[in-house]
């Protein structure tokens, strides 16, 4: 089996890469620049791919589609929050958000992994049960978003990103498209205050994307593969 991840250059992607390879797939990266050695080691090559930059995913696309490998998941991991582009910590909230750091949050959420997916949509229909895992958030939930977090371009690009995912799974028949909260995970985004280790996050994840089944098409879930409760 193939997988393709995006962001494997540190953080979850970089759990995630290492724990399939741990698991026998065949792993195919994304990264914006240099990656650790165990990553390197766990992939099979690393693809360039910046997804603020549609340039860079055209690219990206054209070249998984040369070597023409399908790909049975692919794992839309790489994403940001308002501090990445930008955003402080008293300006990204409804009422004091700068309109390009919103608009940057939604490129790289939620518009760059729909052109990625979108883009390689023949190399999954090539696969047996090809399935595509769009890590998203719990910030994207309404219901949440009542008692936690403070980053309207973040709850933002990851809600359309959940509801992407339900869109794509509608107009994918064949294809297992889920979005999944992967719980709050001690990386550089949330923070080392966070609930769970990155190697825990990624092989629950893991377990949870090789058991998955088609009538999880079109969900959001937690980490476990369950139906997401808020
Ligand atoms: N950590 C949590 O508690 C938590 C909770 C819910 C959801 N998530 C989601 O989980 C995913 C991974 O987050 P993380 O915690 O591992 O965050 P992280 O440590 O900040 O890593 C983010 C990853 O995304 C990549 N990335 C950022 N901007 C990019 C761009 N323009 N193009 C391509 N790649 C880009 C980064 O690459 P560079 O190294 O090049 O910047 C890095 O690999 C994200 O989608 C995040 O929203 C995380």
């Amino acid at each position: 089996m193939r997988a393709l991840v995006t962001g494997v250059g540190r953080g979850l992607g970089a759990a995630i890469a290492n724990e399939l390879a741990t698991r026998g797939l065949t792993v195919v990266g994304t990264a914006r620049g240099p990656v650790p050695a165990d990553v390197e080691q766990s992939c099979a090559h690393i693809v360039q791919l910046d997804l603020a930059d549609r340039p860079s995913i055209a690219a990206a696309v054209a070249e998984l589609c040369a070597r023409g490998d399908s790909i049975d998941l692919l794992v839309n991991n790489a994403g940001l929050d308002g501090r990445a582009v930008g955003g402080g910590d008293h300006d990204r909230g409804p009422l004091d958000i700068d309109p390009d750091v919103f608009m940057r949050q939604i490129e790289v959420n939620t518009l760059g992994p729909l052109l990625f997916a979108r883009g390689l949509v023949d190399l999954l229909r090539a696969a047996e049960t090809p399935k595509v895992v769009n890590i998203s958030s719990q910030l994207g939930h309404p219901e949440v978003v009542l008692r936690a977090g403070r980053d309207v371009g973040y709850n933002a690009s990851k809600a359309a990103l959940t509801t992407t995912s339900a869109t794509l799974a509608r107009d994918l028949p064949g294809v297992i498209v889920v979005a999944v909260h992967p719980g709050w995970v001690r990386t550089d985004m949330g923070g080392p205050e966070a609930a769970l280790g990155v190697g825990e996050s990624a092989q629950r994840l893991v377990d949870a994307m090789l058991a998955l089944r088609p009538e999880q098409s079109g969900r959001f879930l937690d980490v476990d593969g369950y139906p997401f409760v808020p």
